[in-house]
């Protein structure tokens, strides 16, 4: 049962629509800000693609209970009282088409050509249901004001990223001027004129710009968030204090986060991709604080060279770890890459799993540290568990978001500074972290931070009052698009 029911509800004349970008990082904070904002009244119409739904309904086929099999991953929360509707839209593509390994025709899709779908849509549920007045759009999609404006709805970007990755994408342009991004020689030395950014390594620069498809999303999206009425941004103000100024000197931008599935409700909504492996009466075997966890987040692809120096890493640091060796990493079995005899010599401390339930095993007493991509759902929810990271960042927000992690806030330490690790790093970064005495400053440090997370969600804290004035504004808004 949410916490939130038994409240008043004073928001009940609002009718959000909520649309994530169709990938599991997008649609696990898009879900909990559902969930947060239908506590207190408002009507939700959740927009998942039909790929999206598929997948998760394949994935939670087994469990108990109304589910997704009753065609609405809300289910749950609806029989609590909630009033969460849950609809689908087709993406372009057919269900069988791989957008993992086809991802930059699959972005082009949705650049190009799934404004229109979503067009239609949006407007069907008009005509039945004139009481829609928002739209809450990741700020990702390069559409959102073009549907705001024509349904008359306040228009609402969900940034699921932080500050950082907002202003740096923000002042794409001034990186180009600039010289760090879009010459053949792009510039190596620090960056120091990003608004709100006082300084950053160009190796922390967000990657992927230089392909012309991931440019042109950015850029566009980051046209149009121009135009939206209210930012929101799963963010801490105490965190990021100059960024998120900066950028309110422009618009209306509120940092309500941490956003992670224990903080809103109680309620379990289904919505991984792939298959959970419960891993609870494994971790039980293990003492306290004593297993790493290795995850790599949901679209990232991970070369063949840097498994085996991984692989041969956590053999030599002889610690315990739960691997997430996600299916389809590699387009191939991904066990068959590993060295021989690996699943063999690490047999009692080493468990590999195609996917978990990522809260539940990085909440357990067993869980010591988290080597991580730096996905800022992995990097919020490590924080939020008090587990310290190992660092190695792929591609896109993730170099930022290391950033932050290792630099900034002190609450992981580096492994991936080029284009390669080697097996001997792997193995010193581990035996580090995995000391706790060792590591004893930076474990004191995460849990300073994490109680910062804490106390932003407390009745007088931060993000609880962003989130209220969020809603303030967002009342004033929706009134005035009613005048007109
Ligand atoms: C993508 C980008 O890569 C990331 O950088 C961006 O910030 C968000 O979009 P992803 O790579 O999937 O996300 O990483 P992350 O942001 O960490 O999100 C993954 C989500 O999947 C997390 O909520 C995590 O809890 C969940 N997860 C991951 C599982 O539930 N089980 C797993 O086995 C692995």
């Amino acid at each position: 049962m949410s916490k939130f029911i038994h409240q008043t509800l004073p928001h009940h004349h609002h009718h959000a629509i909520i649309i994530p970008c169709p990938f599991q990082g997008h649609i696990n904070p898009a879900i909990h800000l559902s969930l947060r904002l239908a506590s207190i009244g408002f009507k939700i119409t959740f927009i998942n693609t039909q790929f999206i739904h598929s997948q998760i309904t394949k994935a939670h086929s087994s469990e108990p209970g109304p589910g997704p099999e009753s065609n609405n991953i809300f289910s749950k929360a609806r029989e609590s009282g909630l009033d969460i509707h849950y609809i689908t839209i087709y993406d372009g593509f057919p269900l069988d088409f791989d957008r993992n390994m086809n991802s930059l025709p699959f972005l082009e899709g949705l650049i190009n050509g799934f404004v229109d779908h979503v067009d239609e849509l949006v407007g069907k549920l008009i005509e039945k249901d004139d009481s829609i007045n928002c739209l809450v759009a990741d700020t990702f999609f390069v559409w959102p004001s073009i549907i705001a404006m024509k349904y008359n709805m306040v228009h609402v970007s969900f940034f699921t990223e932080p500050a950082l990755v907002f202003a740096l994408y923000y002042h794409l342009h001034l990186l180009q001027q600039k010289g760090h991004f879009g010459s053949h020689e792009n510039r190596k030395d620090i960056v120091d004129y990003i608004p709100g950014v006082k300084s950053i390594k160009s190796s922390d620069l967000p990657s992927l710009f230089q392909n012309s498809v991931v440019h042109q999303l950015i850029y566009k999206a980051f046209q149009d968030v121009r135009k939206a009425d209210i930012i929101i941004a799963n963010t801490v103000q105490e965190l990021e204090p100059e960024t998120i100024t900066s950028i309110q000197e422009k618009h209306s931008f509120y940092a309500i986060g941490p956003i992670v599935s224990a903080n809103f409700t109680d309620l379990t909504i289904p919505s991984s991709l792939w298959s959970e492996i419960d891993c609870t009466q494994w971790l039980d075997a293990k003492p306290h604080g004593s297993v790493l966890y290795v995850s790599f987040g949901s679209v990232a692809l991970v070369n063949k060279e840097d498994i085996l120096e991984l692989a041969h890493g956590l053999m030599l640091s002889e610690v315990n770890f739960v691997w997430v060796l996600r299916f389809n990493f590699l387009g191939q079995d991904e066990k068959s890459i590993l060295p021989d005899g690996f699943e063999g010599k690490v047999k009692d401390r080493g468990l590999i799993v195609p996917w978990c339930n990522q809260m539940k095993v990085i909440s357990h007493s067993a869980i010591g540290g988290f080597l991580s991509h730096c996905g800022w759902n992995s990097v919020v929810e490590s924080i939020w568990c008090g587990v310290p990271l190992i660092c190695s960042p792929l591609v896109t927000d993730q170099l930022a978001n290391r950033k932050l992690v290792v630099y900034d806030w002190k609450v992981g330490i580096n492994l991936r500074d080029g284009e390669s690790i080697t097996r001997e790093e792997v193995r010193d970064k581990i035996k580090y972290l995995m000391n706790e005495e060792i590591s004893s400053n930076l474990r004191k440090t995460i849990a300073q931070v994490k109680e910062t997370f804490y106390s932003a969600l407390a009745t007088n804290g931060s993000s609880n009052v962003n989130f209220n004035k969020f809603v303030e504004e967002l009342t004033m808004k929706i009134s005035l698009v009613r005048e007109h």
